[in-house]
């Protein structure tokens, strides 16, 4: 299948390396191209510049995010959460009628927040929207056309593409959205990952809930230690 990946970070590059490695046709989606290989420093993860890790992936081709969506039957979200919305609403018309998997998570990255959250590396990003909206909602209302899935988000991406890393992929994954073909079409994309327990968890609205799981995922990481992945099983 022609899947585009919208987004050049650790997360983009675990999808396209995978989707890659199972015979799809992958091109990677970035603001400017030559902007982005032009880069010669890690970015704000570590990653190494893309230029680097594209080397080591021959057969990505990497594009502006209107023309990888535009070459695409399936498309995923890797943009940053807060610039998700603009960015994408840029591009409607090449989204149109497509499945957008989305995977951000609307932090907002201020040191000044009232009443800070201290972690590892200094203040816990603040979620917004939160609670009474939230980002997967955002993008349908901002792309009607477009068949928005909110999943992966509740995991490191790594891990997403490679559940069986952790317990032997005995754990759980979610899936939102209105249409439930395109539930279908994401909840087949994560089998051929290697997910075996893949929950539906009801329509659009249900993203608050997967997005506001992140602060939860943060603490739980905190408490494990960096570098040890884990996931979450829904026992019924
Ligand atoms: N990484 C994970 O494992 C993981 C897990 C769960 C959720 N998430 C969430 O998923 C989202 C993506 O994460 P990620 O780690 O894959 O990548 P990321 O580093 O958070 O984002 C990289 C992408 O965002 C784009 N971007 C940044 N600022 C932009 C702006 N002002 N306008 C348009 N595009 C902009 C970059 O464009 P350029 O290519 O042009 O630089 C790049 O493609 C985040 O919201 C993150 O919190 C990530």
């Amino acid at each position: 299948m022609k899947i585009a990946v919208l987004g050049t970070g650790g997360g983009g590059r675990a999808h396209a390396a995978r989707l890659a490695e199972l015979g799809h046709d992958v091109v990677v989606g970035t603001r400017d191209p030559e902007a982005t290989l032009a880069r010669t420093e890690p970015d704000m993860m570590g990653n190494p510049p893309y230029k680097q890790w594209l080397a080591d992936h021959p057969g990505i081709t990497l594009m502006t995010f209107g023309d990888a969506a535009d070459a695409a039957e399936l498309v995923i979200n890797g943009i940053d959460g807060h610039n998700a919305v603009g960015a994408l609403s840029a591009i409607a018309g090449k989204l149109e009628g497509k499945v957008l998997v989305d995977y951000a998570v609307p932090f907002v990255y201020n040191p000044d927040v009232e009443h800070p959250w201290p972690t590892p590396w200094g203040v816990m990003p603040k979620l917004d929207p939160c609670d009474t909206d939230s980002l997967g909602e955002q993008i349908q209302r901002a792309l009607p056309g477009t068949k928005v899935v909110k999943s992966f988000v509740t995991q490191e991406q790594e891990i997403v593409v490679n559940p069986k890393a952790v317990g032997g992929g005995d754990h759980t994954m979610f899936v939102a959205g209105d249409d439930a073909e395109a539930k279908k079409a994401v909840t087949g994309l994560l089998k051929s990952y290697g997910w075996t327990d893949v929950l539906d968890v009801g329509g659009i609205v249900a993203s608050r809930g997967m997005e506001m799981y992140a602060h939860m995922h943060s603490v739980i990481g905190f408490a494990l230690g960096f570098g040890n992945p884990f996931g979450v099983k829904v026992v019924r």
